[in-house]
């Protein structure tokens, strides 16, 4: 089944079920500074979900557009996207979890024709601040889910909040089964082995988070939930990647037609970078060097990287343009409309890209001619990476270029440079994300090597048994949560703080390694949730006080900390407390 009929598959039935269906809020959100795009289809219906009168009622769907750049790294493998379609229907203060759940099987096994077999569901265990689900599980059995089809996760898995406060709850979760062979006896919905693929998310939103990490009850049950478009297309279609289904299949086509070198990676980066842009764009995106600007200026020079990746004539990105339109253009008219502007905003950048491209080609001259004065024959990272950074010149191109010259390049220092930035920009992408910060910034970095240290002292002060359970960066300040089944003591607090400070000045030097998950865990590292970390992972190690599993980014040295201080301790929730401190 084409993505354009599940949509309207879906927005039928929900109609057929007393739904009003309103239009996608634009990707870009209308006075809402605060997140850059809209992530989900619950962000523009916010106030409602609060309380506020809707005036097309309590019932609601819709198709939203939606853009996440989290992840914008790992676009180019078999799953990832920026851009997306996301499916939803609401219900503010009118039904709960019965006719939620009911509608969903419905839609999925009468509908789209899935089998029950294929489903599997996951819902909320239950803790301190919200009881466990048996409602939603005896609603899944009732509709239809078979025996032991039902998993029972915490709030890693089972919960759902838009950044760090607002309106929240637990979910449920629905998976469907390839039908690939299980990784293990234990496999599950929560691995990543892609048996299971998460299809839709039914929030039942009747919580509010506030500042302080506090639940209170809305005034109203809602229910929110969101089924991603262009991957349910994908596994209707039996495809392996969403780069397979019609909406991406013509442009990656005429990519393959262009190429002179075959790399798929690049064209999936072309393919999903180029319709995200687009759409952007065409909800009123213009590049720049900041925030919304600066991701949609990313988004086309990574697209113009790759089209030279692969020998891409430049000016083949405008026929690429139109293709999309083509394509696009039943599912979102105001495609056609903007056509052109869409076009030339796209080339336009493209050629001040090309600009930039011609000065770092100088650059290189000027590296190149350095490293030969002082009598050397490679290029360093360092200037690799600026090269790539401040010109927009892809690493490969420079390797290129120095073997044209009988020179080599530092392609090691390279790549470590190049993960560091990866992880900052990842962290930042992320702040911005929770609170509007960019979150790669120096005093951010020393705050993050400051958590390490401080989970590191508390075990020494309250016993090993102690572990992180939170943790919130800004620039201002730094908060920890972790269990302990009592207010510390003054006494307490002041070893915690000596024992960070001591470290700091013994200017303990801070590593990294990666190993596999395994090996990690077996070193006897630290870990919040090793689910959430993919199999290959990084271990930072703080001298001998402190090993940690951790995306980064550290400081060098601990000496480059400052002075740790704890302001307050307090309670978080049953067995938890939370300390917040600074660095002076
Ligand atoms: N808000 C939930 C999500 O984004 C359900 O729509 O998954």
């Amino acid at each position: 089944m084409k993505a354009i009929e599940i949509r309207k598959k879906y927005l039928e039935f929900f109609k057929e079920h007393g739904h009003r269906v309103i239009p996608s809020a634009p990707l870009i959100p209308e006075n809402d500074p605060s997140v850059l795009f809209t992530t989900a289809g619950m962000q523009p219906l916010v106030p409602y979900l609060l309380g506020e009168k809707h005036p097309e009622g309590t019932r609601l769907t819709d198709y939203q557009k939606c853009l996440r750049t989290n992840d914008i790294e790992e676009v180019g493998d078999n799953r990832h996207l920026t851009y997306f379609e996301m499916l939803g229907n609401w219900s503010l203060g009118d039904y709960f979890k019965e006719e939620s759940i009911q509608m969903s099987f419905d839609f999925l096994t009468k509908e789209l024709q899935i089998p029950a077999e294929k489903l599997s569901v996951t819902v909320f265990a239950g803790d301190e601040d919200c009881p466990r689900d048996e409602v939603a599980a005896n609603c899944w059995k009732k509709a239809g889910i078979l025996d032991g089809h039902i998993y029972y996760y915490g709030k890693d898995d089972n919960w759902w909040i838009a950044g760090e406060t607002g309106p929240c709850g637990s979910d449920t979760e629905i998976f469907y089964d390839t039908g690939k062979p299980a990784c293990s006896d234990n496999c599950q919905p929560s691995c990543d082995c892609g048996k299971y693929v998460e299809i839709w998310n039914n929030v039942f939103m009747e919580y509010f988070k506030d500042e302080n990490g506090k639940y209170t009850k809305l005034a109203q049950q809602n229910v929110d939930t969101g089924l991603g478009l262009e991957r349910m297309a994908m596994l209707l279609q039996g495809k392996e990647t969403p780069f397979d289904i019609e909406l991406f299949k013509p442009v990656m086509d005429k990519l393959k037609e262009l190429q002179k070198i075959d790399i798929i990676e690049s064209r999936r980066i072309i393919a999903e970078h180029l319709r995200a842009s687009i759409m952007v764009i065409c909800d009123g995106g213009k590049p720049s060097n900041v925030d919304r600007g600066y991701v949609l200026r990313r988004l086309i020079r990574r697209t113009v990287r790759h089209m030279n990746k692969l020998q891409i004539d430049l000016n083949e990105i405008g026929t690429l343009v139109d293709l999309y339109v083509e394509t696009l253009k039943e599912m979102y008219p105001d495609l056609e409309k903007n056509s052109n502007m869409i076009k030339e905003t796209i080339i336009e950048e493209k050629n001040k890209f090309v600009k930039t491209l011609a000065h770092g080609e100088k650059e290189f001259q000027k590296a190149m001619n350095n490293a030969k004065n002082q009598g050397k024959n490679e290029i360093d990272g360092e200037t690799l990476f600026k090269l790539y950074d401040t010109y927009g010149f892809p690493p490969e191109v420079t390797k290129e270029l120095a073997e044209e010259n009988a020179m080599k390049v530092d392609m090691e220092k390279f790549k470590e440079l190049f993960k560091a930035h990866q992880e900052k920009s990842r962290q930042g992408s992320e702040q911005k994300f929770k609170g509007g910060l960019a979150g790669n910034s120096e005093i951010e970095t020393k705050y993050h090597t400051a958590t390490h240290l401080l989970n590191a002292a508390l075990k020494v002060v309250l016993g090993p048994d102690t572990h992180q359970r939170g943790s919130n960066i800004t620039t201002e300040r730094m908060r920890f949560d972790f269990n302990c089944d009592h207010k510390m003591t003054d006494e307490e607090k002041k070893q915690a703080e000596d024992l960070v400070n001591q470290w700091i000045k013994e200017d303990l030097p801070v590593t990294v390694q990666e190993m596999t998950k395994e090996e990690a865990l077996n070193s006897g590292a630290e870990c919040m949730f090793i689910e959430k970390y993919p199999d290959i992972v990084k271990v930072y190690s703080i001298g001998e006080v402190s090993k940690e599993l951790c995306g980064g980014p550290h400081v060098g040295h601990t000496g480059e900390i400052g002075t740790f201080k704890i302001k307050k301790e307090e309670a978080s929730s049953a067995g938890i407390r939370r300390i917040k401190a600074v660095i002076l």
